[in-house]
């Protein structure tokens, strides 16, 4: 962080932007372009640079601080964000990693009339999660001494560097957060088994000093949690289920968060067909978003109460395995009758919902889970499916997720969905037919919520996995092409951060 004239910074190379339909009002440059002899401007005139956005040119140039400079669109005025923020941090650093500069700067956007905090914000959770890679089994790793290692924030102001330093520490740590996500998604199941996904909470909790339990397969019977555990029966694996809890301020609002993880879903004896199970070594994103989201508001030592549950098993088949037409036994006492062993995700957070509400009475209780695939046919992949009993609750996620760039949108709940899971035998029925396949499963978990009880269900299965065809439209510079995008992490730092009161 510096507050500094551009054009007497020593740095590889400095990241200039340019409104599309502002290309003659930078100010902000205009001594750093006299030293230049009004090069950038002539360059501009010529028309090879636009402003569009994420248009890019780079210079290399003399007689000043910077040895490069790279000129970065930003588009229209009207379109600008703070996800546009984050686009040009990432495009920008990941072109100095193309390039091979180990440092660079840019400028802080608090000119365009953002706040200066989270303008700082933005930069370092554009260049951290778009540096991400996961490479750890690849024998041959890009080289280090080819990698970005530090970046400068040109401050506009002297009085704006606190506000900076305060951002751009929020921003690393969000980023490293959602980060991490990504590295607990993409882990094959191999190397992620519930108690191999236990262990990693136990090393976020010692690092933070978070409150953790774990639960295990004898615990979990003993708690009674009947539809959890069918789940796990076909796998040699046992279950697990990790009870974290941050205490920020003892008596302010305690916010329970519950996240699905299966660590591999083969669909159980309603086994899926061989394209549609190679990635659900991912099916845990929901409980890794949770850990995630423990951590960083940990980190940010956020003045609130944060208690997270998160139930692990693997969906496989073998002679114990739960079958189609089975009658389980959940927590709650209800029955349930299984109609379809793909649809494991739901037996677990109906007995983790119990759990939290009957040991840690929250004030709200939001679940995230990659629940379903009608999620992606509703939403696409970028967008979650939001459920809730309680509109106010859908209110703050959403500007949570604006602000963020992980969006979200509200689905119906209905009573007259209830119907569809009506059952001869049990007093409900796991699936509720093809049709509205993402409200009926918010259906099914809305039954083991207490009367008055407030609660949130985020769908997570469209956006919580990037793959390459998708990428090619999404064109998202910050997010991964291929694997875990670490969603759900920082759309739920700052969902739990608007209870902060202050
Ligand atoms: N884990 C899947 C949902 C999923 C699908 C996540 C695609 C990510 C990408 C879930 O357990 C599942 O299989 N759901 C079934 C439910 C159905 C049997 C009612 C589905 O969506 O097909
Ligand atoms: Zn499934
Ligand atoms: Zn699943």
């Amino acid at each position: 962080m510096v507050a500094r004239p551009l054009q007497e910074l020593e740095t590889e190379m400095l990241v200039l932007t340019v409104f599309e339909d502002e290309l003659n009002n930078h100010d902000y440059f205009h001594a750093l372009d006299e030293k230049l002899g009004g090069k950038i401007a002539r360059i501009i005139e010529s028309g090879e640079i636009q402003g569009k956005f994420r248009e890019f040119t780079i210079m290399h140039v003399e007689g000043i601080g910077p040895k490069r400079i790279l000129m970065m669109g930003l588009g229209k005025r009207k379109d600008f964000s703070l996800d546009r923020i984050r686009s040009i941090a990432a495009n920008s650093s990941r072109y100095a990693r193309r390039i091979h500069i180990k440092e660079m700067a840019i400028h802080d956007f608090s000119a365009t009339g953002v706040d200066a905090s989270d303008s700082a914000e933005s930069i370092m959770e554009g260049v951290l999660l778009g540096m991400y890679r996961f490479d750890k089994y690849k024998s041959k790793k890009k080289s280090p001494s080819k990698l970005l290692e530090s970046v400068t924030i040109v401050a506009g102001s002297d009085a704006s560097v606190s506000a900076l330093q305060t951002g751009a520490m929020k921003g690393s740590n969000l980023a490293e957060s959602a980060n991490f996500v990504r590295d607990l998604v993409n882990e094959p199941a191999c190397f992620m088994t519930p108690a191999i996904f236990a262990q990693r909470a136990e090393e976020v909790a010692q690092k933070t000093g978070v409150a953790i339990q774990v639960l295990d397969q004898a615990a979990i019977e003993a708690e009674g949690m009947g539809a959890f555990l069918a789940v796990a029966k076909g796998s040699d694996e046992p279950p697990k289920m990790v009870v974290m809890e941050y205490t920020g301020k003892p008596g302010a609002k305690k916010i329970g968060i519950v996240g699905k993880g299966v660590t591999f879903d083969s669909g159980g004896y309603d086994i899926k067909p061989s394209a549609g199970m190679l990635r659900m070594y991912g099916d845990m994103a929901g409980a890794a978003a949770t850990l995630g989201t423990i951590q960083a508001i940990a980190q940010q030592k956020l003045p609130i109460n944060v208690v997270a549950v998160m139930p692990l098993a693997e969906n496989l088949v073998n002679g114990k395995a739960f079958k189609p037409s089975d009658i389980l036994t959940s927590m709650s006492g209800k029955t349930i009758e299984v109609l379809n062993t793909d649809a494991e995700g739901r037996l677990l957070l109906c007995d983790a919902l119990t759990y939290i509400q009957k040991h840690h009475q929250p004030d709200v209780v939001v679940d995230i889970a990659t629940l379903t695939g009608a999620a992606i046919i509703a939403l696409g992949r970028t967008v979650s499916a939001v459920l809730t009993n309680e509109d106010a609750l859908y209110q703050r996620l959403f500007k949570a997720g604006e602000y963020c760039g992980e969006r979200v949108w509200q689905l119906p709940l209905y009573e007259e969905f209830r119907s569809q899971l009506v059952s001869d035998v049990a007093d409900i029925e796991s699936v509720g037919g093809r049709s509205a396949g993402t409200i009926t499963a918010a259906v099914f978990l809305k039954e083991f919520i207490n009367e008055g009880q407030p609660w949130m269900h985020i769908d997570i299965a469209g956006t919580s996995m990037m793959e390459e065809e998708i990428a090619r439209y999404v064109k998202n510079p910050y997010l991964p092409k291929e694997g875990g995008t670490g969603t759900g992490t920082r759309l739920l730092y700052h969902f739990v951060e608007s209870f902060v009161e202050s």
